[in-house]
């Protein structure tokens, strides 16, 4: 085989395809990830094209083409992480301390803290000053091996700065979904119901006339929004053409799982508090939970989601990182995977399905991201490890050695160089780079 644009990546150990059907991984598929051991793995112009042993890929190979050494370590598709609100502006160090010292998550909501804050910030900051703070924590996911990004509004929560909000996250390359419904905002607390107004009448058709977002999400719970509330937003939004996220019983058993089922959204979100009757409800319904363990930790909460029993139900597990200011600051995906295991009985492999395939169906994206088959994106990571199930064991480690998203490197570390040289980004190098800013 020749031609230009080819590249191979040779010399796997253990090459974790993910490989099989073409919907997303339930029950006991979740543990089946398809790994190629002694693995390779050729790409085209970006797009996958063949994948199977070295001897198998060797044999397609006329021509010296450019290849990837892989140096015998662990190959995986790059982390779809399905949930996070990326762009912000500001931090909310000064409420992590005062949590230290004993104040709650929601005592700081209620004081006028919390969402509120960061939505102070993000709407005194330019849009050009919010690509800044939000380009680091690109970086930072990429990094982690993360290559697809979901990423909502909802810190500026009046239209001008949700649809500036949106404009970034475009540019970032991140999926946008609108979440104008994040918060009560301080001009609207005493009378939510006229906010509720705005979001259905003003902002939702800005969003979409402006072509902003491809999906709506809710923050459904108790002193946010209540159950009808999140009802007519999400049925407006799916009017205009939105797909449909929800969070959903996250503080509170609120309802939340069965308003998702009944309005066939894409995923419920969070589910810590999620009973079994939730999850009937959603297995029969077909909506995929996408579970944030890394907010439960972030907050120093003990109850995380029923995943065993959600895999039991036949349900489509995804996993996220809910990366934000407040509930949690962390983009790893690796961490959240090493949480999912300890914390919530998902086994390494389950955690992988999650994080990967099943995520990428959670975004409408199943056929082109999210596993390493013939016909998808060239979005792959090469850790520094003998063995898959080293990314949740060793907890904290950051095991990617480099990461390429479209078949271009979009992230290399430099070994043997000094502290200052040990993480050089190189972002957006050229063809289908994710987080280039336009
Ligand atoms: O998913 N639950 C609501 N939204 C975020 C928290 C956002 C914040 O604290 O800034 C979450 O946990
Ligand atoms: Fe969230």
């Amino acid at each position: 085989m020749e031609g230009a644009d080819l590249l191979a990546v040779v010399n796997c150990g253990q090459l974790v395809t993910i490989a099989g059907p073409k919907r997303p991984r339930i029950r006991a598929e979740m543990n089946e990830l398809s790994i190629v051991e002694g693995g390779a793995m050729l790409m085209r112009g970006g797009v996958i094209e063949a994948v199977g042993t070295q001897k198998e890929i060797d044999s397609l190979l006329f021509d010296e083409i450019p290849t990837v050494d892989a140096g015998g370590g662990v190959v995986l598709p790059g982390f779809v992480d399905a949930h996070t609100h990326a762009v912000f502006a500001g931090t909310r160090v000064d409420e992590y301390e005062r949590r230290a010292r004993g104040e709650t998550y929601q005592e700081i909501a209620a004081a006028g803290g919390g969402i509120r804050s960061t939505v102070e910030k993000t709407r005194a900051a330019a849009e050009d000053d919010l690509i800044e703070a939000s380009r680091r924590y690109a970086n930072w996911f990429t990094r982690c091996g993360t290559t697809t990004v979901e990423a909502k509004s909802g810190y500026g929560l009046t239209t001008e700065d949700e649809l500036k909000m949106l404009r970034v996250i475009g540019r970032l390359g991140f999926i946008p979904t609108f979440l104008g419904a994040h918060e009560i905002p301080d001009e609207y607390r005493e009378n939510p119901d006229a906010y509720v107004d705005l979001v259905i009448n003003e902002m939702l058709p800005a969003v979409v006339e402006q072509n902003l977002a491809e999906y709506c999400d809710v923050f459904c719970e108790r002193n946010v929004f209540t159950i009808e509330q999140s009802r007519a937003i999400l049925t407006r939004a799916n009017e205009l053409g939105l797909g449909l996220r929800l969070h959903a019983d996250q503080l509170s058993a609120s309802g939340g799982a069965e308003l998702a089922a009944e309005l066939h959204t894409a995923t419920a979100d969070h589910l810590e508090h999620a009973d079994a009757r939730a999850i009937d409800a959603l297995a029969r319904a077909g909506v995929q939970p996408v579970l944030l363990p890394a907010s439960v930790y972030c907050l120093g909460l003990n109850r995380f989601a029923p995943a065993r029993q959600m895999i039991e139900a036949g349900l489509a597990v995804v996993l996220a990182t809910d990366f934000n200011p407040g509930s949690s600051p962390t983009p790893s995906m690796p961490f959240v995977l090493s949480l999912a295991c300890t914390h919530m009985r998902m086994t390494p492999a389950e955690a992988i399905t999650a994080a990967t395939i099943n995520a990428a169906y959670s975004l409408g994206r199943g056929d082109k991201i999210g596993s390493l088959e013939q016909g998808k994106r060239a979005d792959f990571v090469i850790y520094d490890c003998e063995d898959f199930r080293e990314l949740p064991y060793f907890a904290g480690v950051e095991l990617a050695s480099s990461v390429y998203i479209g078949g271009d490197a979009a992230y290399a570390r430099v070994e043997g160089g000094g502290d200052e040289s040990m993480w050089p980004l190189r972002q957006g190098s050229t063809s289908g780079a994710w987080f280039r800013v336009s």
